[in-house]
C-alpha cells in the first residue's frame, strides 16, 4: 500500500515548467499562476501551439477579470507571470515541471530525457498522464525518484481533485512537494498506487464502457444519458466523453483493455459508437474528430420526460 507523505519535506516551488500547451496544459497553467502566483513557463513543439496555450490563458485572464473576479492590475500581473516559449533551456531554474504531450510512453520519456538534463537535479518531474505507468514514464530517466504523477481533471478550474502518483521509486520529497503544490493550487489530493487508470479513470472507463456497451445493444444514446440522471451525476457517460474529449476517452478506453482485456470491454463497443453516424463528427479526412454537435442533437430532449 502507498503511504502518507510526510508535508515537511516538500520542496518550495518558485517557478513552474509546462510541457505541452494543448487545453488541459493551459488550463493547469492557469491555475498555476492564479493560484501559487509564480513565474510559469510553458512549451511545446512549436511557437504556433505555444502562442494558442499562451492565448487561451490570456484569454481565461480576460474573461475572469470582466466578470470583475479579477481587478485589472491583478490580471495583468498574471499575464506577466506566464511565459510561452520554444527554448528549454529557460527551463533551467523552474523547481517544478509537469508535461501533458500525447498520451505515448515514448513520447512523454523523450520529453523527461531532454528536460532532466536542463532542470536541476532535485527539480520534482511530473505527469498529467490520465492513464499510463508513471513508472514507465520514468524508466529512462537518470534520477526517476523524482517523477511523479500529478492528474488533473476536466474542467480544471472547476474539478476539486487531482491524483498523485507514486511510484516504487519516487521520494518522500518528490511526494510532498506534489501534495503541497496540489494544495497550493486549492485541490484535494488522493494518493494512488501506479495502476492503470490510477482510480477515476478505472471506474470511468467502465462507465463508458458499458455506456457504449448499451448503444451498441440497441439502447439509444439519449436514452442511455437519461437513464443516468437519476444516479445523481453531474453529467452522463456521453456528454462527459464530451467534456473530456473523444480522443483522450477513446486513449484510456484503449489502455484499460490492453491492461485488463478480461475486465474491459474490447474496444469494439466503444468504438461502435464512434460510428454511429448521428454521433461522430469527422474531419476532411474521414478521421474521427468528436462529436460535440452530433452529441448534442443525440441528447436533445434528456431530462424532459
Ligand atoms: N472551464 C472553467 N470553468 C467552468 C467550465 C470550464 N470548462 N465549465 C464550467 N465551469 C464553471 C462555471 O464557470 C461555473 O463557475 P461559477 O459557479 O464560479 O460561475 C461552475 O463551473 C459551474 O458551471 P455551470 O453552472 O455552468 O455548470 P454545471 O453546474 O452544470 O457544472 C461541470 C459543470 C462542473 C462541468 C459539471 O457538469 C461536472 O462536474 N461534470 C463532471 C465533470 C467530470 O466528471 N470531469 C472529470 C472528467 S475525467 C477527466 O478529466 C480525466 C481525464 O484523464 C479523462
Amino acid at each position: 500500500p502507498v503511504g502518507a507523505p510526510d508535508k515537511a519535506l516538500a520542496k518550495k516551488v518558485t517557478k513552474v515548467g509546462i510541457i505541452g500547451a494543448g487545453l488541459m496544459a493551459s488550463q493547469f497553467a492557469l491555475l498555476f499562476v492564479r493560484k501559487l502566483q509564480v513565474p510559469v513557463l510553458i512549451t511545446d513543439l512549436d511557437q504556433a501551439r505555444v502562442d494558442k496555450g499562451v492565448a487561451y490563458i490570456h484569454d481565461e485572464i480576460g474573461k475572469l477579470e470582466a466578470k470583475g473576479r479579477l481587478d485589472g492590475d491583478a490580471a495583468n500581473r498574471l499575464r506577466a507571470l506566464v511565459t510561452g516559449t520554444t527554448d528549454k533551456s529557460l527551463f533551467a531554474d523552474c523547481d517544478f515541471v509537469i508535461e501533458a504531450v500525447f498520451e505515448e510512453v515514448g513520447v512523454k520519456q523523450a520529453v523527461f530525457g531532454e528536460i532532466e538534463k536542463i532542470v536541476a537535479e532535485d527539480a520534482v518531474l511530473a505527469t498529467n498522464t490520465s492513464s499510463l505507468s508513471v513508472e514507465e514514464i520514468g524508466a529512462k530517466l537518470a534520477h526517476p525518484e523524482r517523477l511523479v504523477g500529478f492528474h488533473f481533471f476536466n474542467p480544471v478550474a472547476v474539478m476539486p481533485l487531482i491524483e498523485i502518483v507514486k511510484t516504487p521509486q519516487t521520494t518522500d520529497a518528490a511526494l510532498s512537494t506534489a501534495f503541497v503544490v496540489a494544495r497550493g493550487l486549492g485541490k484535494n489530493a488522493v494518493l494512488t498506487a501506479d495502476a492503470p487508470g490510477f482510480v477515476v479513470n478505472r471506474l470511468l472507463a467502465k462507465v463508458m464502457g458499458e455506456a457504449a456497451r448499451a448503444v451498441y445493444e440497441g439502447t439509444p444514446v439519449a436514452d442511455v444519458e437519461k437513464a443516468f440522471g437519476p444516479l445523481g451525476l453531474p453529467m452522463g457517460p456521453f456528454q462527459l466523453i464530451d467534456l473530456v474529449g473523444w480522443k483522450v476517452a477513446a486513449h484510456v478506453q484503449d489502455t484499460m483493455v490492453r491492461a485488463f482485456p478480461d475486465r474491459f470491454y474490447a474496444n469494439e463497443n466503444f468504438h461502435v459508437l464512434a460510428e454511429l453516424p448521428e454521433v461522430v463528427e469527422k474531419d476532411k479526412g474521414g478521421r474521427v474528430t468528436g462529436f460535440t454537435k452530433a452529441a448534442q442533437k443525440a441528447l436533445a430532449g434528456v431530462g424532459s420526460s
